[in-house]
């Protein structure tokens, strides 16, 4: 499969066969993530190899997306959030991961892989705690991964099942909707015209620590 193939064809997948992959494949899939860009290419990320059911169960029970549960295998991805100054401006660290991780996703994709993406999980004290993560990574995401137990190519132009309610509108939108030039502005029926749905507000402390935190650095660093 050609590289252009392996991103057309790539589909987040959430139900998988019970067949165990193997740990060369794993290997596979880690060698190409960590050949992603990264911030001052600190390389700063952890892959944590998720294999323990007793593990996926925990994340499922604390309130993570169920499917981790049917998935024989998963990679938790963290990176450290103390690496650069950008960090606390551009979030860096969350963008070196993800460049890792789309890595990890296009592999999958080629070894005929089912992967899905995951940040529908418990909170990161918890994540933490079953992980034993230290406190100077932040938890970035879960990747499920096995073999798919349908047919890909049938996830065409939107996705069925549990899939739906992550695809409300077609599957993509096209390269008029999301390009423009020289200056922001609206095109037709693009992201700026789509309804958010509202969320309750819930004040959670650690969440105010953190914002609290990075105003403090954003401010240290005005002046200098
Ligand atoms: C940052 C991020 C977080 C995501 N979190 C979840 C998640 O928690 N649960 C889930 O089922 N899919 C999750 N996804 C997958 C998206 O739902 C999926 O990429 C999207 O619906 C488009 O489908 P596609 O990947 O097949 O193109 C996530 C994707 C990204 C990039």
């Amino acid at each position: 499969m050609n590289l252009t193939e392996c991103i057309a064809s790539r589909r987040s997948i959430r139900r998988f066969e019970e067949r165990e992959i193997k740990a060369s494949t794993i290997r596979r899939l880690i060698h190409s993530a960590i050949q992603a860009p990264s911030a001052c290419n600190m390389q700063a990320w952890k892959f944590i190899v998720v294999n323990k059911r007793g593990n996926m169960n925990k994340l499922v029970n604390f309130g993570a997306a169920k499917w981790i549960a049917n998935a024989p295998c998963g990679i938790l991805v963290v990176y450290r959030n103390d690496v650069t100054i950008n960090t606390v401006l551009y979030k860096d660290n969350f963008q070196s991961a993800a460049a890792a991780i789309q890595n990890m996703l296009l592999e999958a994709t080629n070894l005929g892989l089912a992967a899905c993406w995951i940040c529908d999980l418990p909170r990161p004290k918890y994540v933490r705690k079953i992980f034993a993560i230290p406190r100077e990574f932040d938890v970035i995401a879960y990747i499920a991964l096995g073999y798919p137990k349908h047919d890909n190519s049938k996830l065409s132009l939107k996705h069925y099942g549990d899939e739906k309610k992550y695809n409300a509108h077609e599957r993509k939108y096209s390269f008029e909707q999301v390009v423009c030039y020289d200056k922001f502005y609206s095109t037709n029926n693009d992201c700026t015209s789509m309804q958010i749905p509202k969320r309750k507000v819930v004040k959670r402390f650690w969440l105010k620590r953190k914002c609290f935190r990075n105003i403090l650095f954003t401010d240290h660093m005005l002046k200098e």
